[in-house]
């Protein structure tokens, strides 16, 4: 159990090392936990496009990385063509998947930065240095939102939650799975139910993998049960990750969601969402996410085995909109907001 309580603090979901960038291939997970290196940031791209890093956390340390290694393989001598050589990486990266903002917010911080620099030498090496501050700064982060959720459970709870928001879904430590792990360390007993989370089975193949492994009680249940168990008295509380939170409160995050929570609803149990900062996203509104949509395959057939007949109609939205009213906190690194969340997350960021 020691093992793998240290496995899953040193898991680094991605890490810069020696001028590369080196991640656990996800899709490989749970049968096998192989790291992949890449050294151009079209590879890092394509790692995020096809789901080989995942979870809005670690896609923002991620993309930044992928804009260090641009800032390294550029033959720039000025900085005005390095800038523009970045501009370019950045489309790349940026347009590999819509809904997560901290997809967004890695890039822009990198191009800041790179902006800020005098000379193309200054560029990479302040560029380098501050992705990797990032990734220092995203486990630390989980573990504050970690210990500011930990007080809304008590001993004895059974907590369910949705997709993986743990330390797959970032550097490291989690979001939502970080609320579960400091929830055990403050030295509370807990239960997880974990849902399967099809089409990708984020839940049975991630969420249930750290969990088994932290030797903490998971049971996994298929999407269609959420109501089963609550219905049964099953379940105590809900917490879920998010890809984007709107200043009304308005959570994105992955399919299913909204069902969750609107079971939950329907069951008086308190269902919390935890996110550090950057995944707040205070311009836009609701009818302006974008809802990234995925590839058919994914609906139509689990691994090689096909599942429906051929040529048929998919619609397969990688996420969903969960409105404020059903949500009862909103757990960040700097505190929980409660509803009415357009002024405790004014006051949030008022602080920052
Ligand atoms: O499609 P994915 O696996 O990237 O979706 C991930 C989620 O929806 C997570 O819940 C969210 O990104 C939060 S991760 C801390």
């Amino acid at each position: 159990m020691v093992y793998f309580l240290i496995l899953t603090l040193t898991l680094k979901t991605v890490e810069w090392k020696n001028n590369s960038v080196i991640m656990i291939d996800q899709t490989k997970l749970p049968n096998s936990l192989e790291y992949i290196t890449f050294t151009e940031y079209t590879q890092v791209a394509e790692a995020i496009r096809t789901l080989v890093v995942r979870g809005a956390p670690a896609i923002g340390v991620s993309g930044a990385f992928g804009l260090a290694l641009a800032a390294l393989q550029s033959n720039a001598t000025e900085k005005n063509h390095l800038i523009n050589d970045l501009e370019i990486a950045k489309k790349i990266l940026f347009d590999t998947r819509p809904t997560a903002v901290n997809l967004a917010w890695g890039l822009d911080k990198i191009m800041d930065v790179a902006k800020n620099a005098d000379t193309v030498d200054e560029i990479r090496s302040s560029v380098v240095e501050t992705v990797k501050q990032m990734a220092e700064d995203d486990v630390q982060i989980n573990m504050s939102i970690g210990k500011n959720g930990s007080e809304l459970f008590n001993d004895n709870d059974t907590i369910m939650t949705h997709c993986n928001a743990g330390a797959l879904a970032t550097v490291g430590y989690g979001t939502a799975l970080g609320v579960i792990r400091a929830t055990k360390e403050s030295g509370k007993k807990v239960k997880v139910i974990a849902t399967e989370t099809r089409p990708v089975q984020q839940g049975s193949r991630l969420t249930a993998f750290e969990l088994k492994h932290d030797g903490i009680d998971v049971s996994l249940i298929p999407d269609t049960a959420v109501g089963y168990t609550m219905a049964n008295g099953l379940v105590n509380g809900v917490i879920v990750g998010a890809d984007r939170i709107l200043q009304t409160g308005h959570v994105f995050n992955k399919i299913g969601t909204y069902q969750v929570a609107t079971m939950a609803k329907q069951h008086n149990i308190p269902f919390y969402v935890a996110a550090p900062l950057s995944t707040f996203d205070l311009q836009n509104r609701p009818e302006d996410v974008i809802i990234e949509q995925r590839k058919a395959s994914e609906v139509t057939g689990i691994g090689d085995k096909r599942t429906a007949p051929d040529g048929i109609n998919v619609i397969n939205p990688a996420f969903d909109m969960t409105p404020p009213e059903l949500i009862s906190g909103i757990i960040t690194e700097d505190g929980i907001a409660k509803p009415p969340y357009e002024e405790s997350i004014k006051e949030l960021f008022k602080a920052n």
